[in-house]
């Protein structure tokens, strides 16, 4: 087993979007979720950021963020509720995925509760959860499409600066966006980032920046944990190709498994080139009774 496919396959029922799969998901080094709108792409990488355990605190430093503490949470906080992580609002959802050849059941349900079952059918807490699963709490990253996660994510880094620039982050998103940003730097209570233009230092506010703000702060995230898994809902949302090319270019490099969605074919194609070809596309379809099935290129 290869720590680039840590995650080997992954199966629903009842979760958000998706009533079931038709078969599991299987999941490579980098998968990419592609399909029409509604099919079910944001509810699998739900799904999936509820490893190791739904009341497992978040990545640092997103955890000392308000409302965003632990897994469960932060999908409440970005959908509203905690229902909406449950098909039809009601009941139970349930994620079973092969986490480096063993088998993590996480349930959560429409009230909130949330459990891990390993492959006996005992209760884990969130520490035996990680030894079982064999993943640590940082060690899976979520990057959701969402105003309110971007945000969080910025007040988090923002707070624990010192830990940012320790670990070398701020200057990370230089590395993919060299000509547009050098470094990001925290300044009256918000985080900036530094451009040289004419030769001079200009500082801009991240949420000036536009489209390539989330970029921005998720490769910083990143880099300060150096997770095993990144799971990026839409990609490529707002970013030229230009942009999607350098990030491929630069997640292709890191050494961590990637399940990411994206909107766009060509997206796909771009990250195929920067992985020299080791990218599995997942087409997913849904059917009139929400049951999920793919279409594997
Ligand atoms: N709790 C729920 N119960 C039932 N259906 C739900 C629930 N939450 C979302 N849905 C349905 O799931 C679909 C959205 O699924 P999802 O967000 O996973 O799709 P997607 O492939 O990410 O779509 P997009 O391309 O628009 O981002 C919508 O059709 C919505 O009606
Ligand atoms: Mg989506």
């Amino acid at each position: 087993m290869e720590m680039l496919d840590l995650i080997s396959s992954v199966d629903l029922r009842e979760f958000r979007g998706i009533k079931s799969l038709e078969k599991p998901l299987p999941l490579k080094r980098f998968t990419v979720l592609l399909g029409e709108n509604a099919c079910g792409k944001t509810s699998v990488l739900d799904a999936l950021s509820l490893l190791p355990h739904p009341n497992a605190p978040t990545p640092k430093p997103l955890n000392v963020v308000k409302d965003c503490g632990h897994r469960a949470e932060v999908l409440k906080t970005i959908r509203g509720r905690f229902e909406s992580l449950v098909y039809g609002y009601e009941g139970e959802a349930v994620v079973h995925a092969s986490v480096g050849g063993r088998e993590a059941v996480l349930e959560v349900s429409s009230k909130g509760f949330g459990r891990a079952r390993g492959d006996g059918s005992r209760s884990l807490d969130v520490g035996e959860a990680c030894t079982a699963f064999g993943l640590d709490v940082d060690d899976v990253v979520y990057l959701p499409s969402s105003g309110i996660f971007v945000r969080a994510l910025e007040g988090g880094l923002y707070s624990q600066w010192p830990m940012v620039e320790k670990r070398g982050a701020h200057t990370a998103a230089s590395e993919v966006f060299g000509d547009e940003v050098s470094e990001v730097v925290p300044r009256f209570n918000e985080l900036f980032v530094r451009r040289v233009v004419g030769g001079i230092s200009r500082y801009v506010r991240l949420r000036d920046v536009g489209a390539l703000e989330r970029t921005l702060l998720a490769v910083t995230w990143i880099e300060v944990l150096k997770p095993k898994v990144v799971l990026w809902d839409d990609v490529d949302a707002g970013l030229h190709q230009t942009a999607v090319k350098a990030l491929a270019k630069w997640l292709s490099e890191g050494d961590f498994q990637v399940v990411a969605s994206a909107h766009s074919p060509r997206t796909a194609e771009l990250f195929k080139e920067a992985y020299a070809g080791d990218v599995q596309q997942l087409v997913l379809r849904k059917d009139l009774s929400d049951v999920v099935s793919f279409e594997q290129r």
